[in-house]
């Protein structure tokens, strides 16, 4: 039996496959539980959920809010446009603002790796109570996102029972801007955790080769990675080899807004090279799931029409699952008492 042991959640890289358990089974139950109106859950009333987004964002900070206020946690959110940020206050002491105002989470975005991090440190150091939840940190990591799409791939694969032995021999596609992206990266450590083999899969300065090796090394900042045997990464530059032996495939947004040397000149040789639609998922034999984190550039990434086929496309799962995994990591770091009709939040290990 394995018992949760994160205070701060910053990176995948940090979870067994135990730890991705508890997180599935509680966002599981969150999820059958009628959880609107008067019915919001008692867990973390009196608590205080800070969202500090640097970044800008529409799916993470509003479920991560709906989230928090499904268990009736008060929610206070931040605007750096409007904030004293403009007057030159920095980001730590927006963030001791916050704490002395009495959040019990700080749930960050910012556009530079580490900050939640750094932020996290800082507070242990002062021997402050507040947690750090990493809402997407640069290029780094999303931790929230990559479990979000864990429990979706892994629903799809078990419905009754999404738990990571869904994801065990799964062959994982994930195809496009690899290089800028926070949730490739925390994807890779959470699907072959799982025992997932990952193919990543575009032209080389989106996919450089680099990535082959992205799981050899122990997980940053650790001596020893905490999952056992991991699955394969893979890197490919053909789609079409790809998806003849996919379970699933996972598009990624091209990040204009952190592609600085002109990487990607031609949209539309991109999207014929590497785009998703429904005739090139004939072509292939492909019958699996289209996941994608959002937002979607239509027409680029994938074609309008297989974005908007929910036989197919499971982004709107993605996004309504996000609400019941962010309410799961909320719950485990900030409520003191078990979830209802639980003594306790475990999990084999
Ligand atoms: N997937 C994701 O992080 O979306 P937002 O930027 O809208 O939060």
């Amino acid at each position: 039996m394995s018992v949760w042991s994160h205070r701060h959640v910053l990176d995948l890289a940090a979870f067994s496959r135990a730890d991705f358990a508890i997180v599935m089974e509680l966002a599981h139950r969150f999820r059958s539980m009628p959880v609107t109106g008067a019915r919001k859950l008692p867990a973390l009333q009196g608590r205080l959920v800070a969202t500090l987004f640097f970044e800008p964002s529409t799916r993470t900070r509003s479920s991560f809010e709906l989230a928090a206020k499904r268990l009736s946690a008060d929610v206070q959110s931040f605007s750096p446009s409007s904030s004293s940020l403009n007057k030159g206050e920095s980001l730590l002491d927006t963030a001791r603002t916050y704490v002395a105002m009495g959040a019990d989470v700080l749930v960050i975005r910012h556009r530079c790796t580490d900050v939640p991090a750094q932020l996290a440190a800082e507070l242990d150091e002062a021997g402050e109570r507040t947690v750090v939840l990493n809402g997407g940190d640069g290029q780094h990591s999303h931790p929230s996102q990559g479990l979000l799409d864990l429990y979706t791939i892994a629903n799809y694969f078990h419905r009754n029972h999404p738990q990571p032995n869904a994801l065990q021999g799964k062959r994982i596609v994930i195809v496009g801007d690899v290089l800028h992206s926070r949730v490739a990266r925390s994807n890779l450590w959470a699907l072959s955790a799982c025992g997932a083999d990952v193919v990543l899969c575009g032209p080389p300065s989106l996919v450089p080769e680099a990535f082959s090796t992205f799981l050899e090394a122990p997980p940053p900042g650790q001596d020893l990675d905490p999952v056992h045997q991991r699955g394969k990464v893979q890197i490919s530059r053909s789609l079409d080899e790809c998806l003849s032996s996919a379970d699933a495939v996972m598009t990624l947004r091209l990040q204009k807004e952190r592609m600085t040397n002109h990487l990607l000149t031609d949209l539309d040789r991109y999207h014929r090279d590497y785009g998703l639609t429904h005739e090139r998922l004939l072509r292939c034999s492909f019958s699996g799931p289209v996941l994608h984190p959002g937002p979607v550039n239509r027409g680029v990434e994938m074609s309008g029409a297989l974005l908007d086929d929910r036989s197919i496309c499971l982004v709107e799962d993605q996004v309504r699952n996000g609400i019941p995994i962010r309410m799961a990591l909320l719950y485990l770091m900030a409520a003191s008492e078990p979830v209802a009709e639980s003594s306790r939040i475990s999990a084999s290990s």
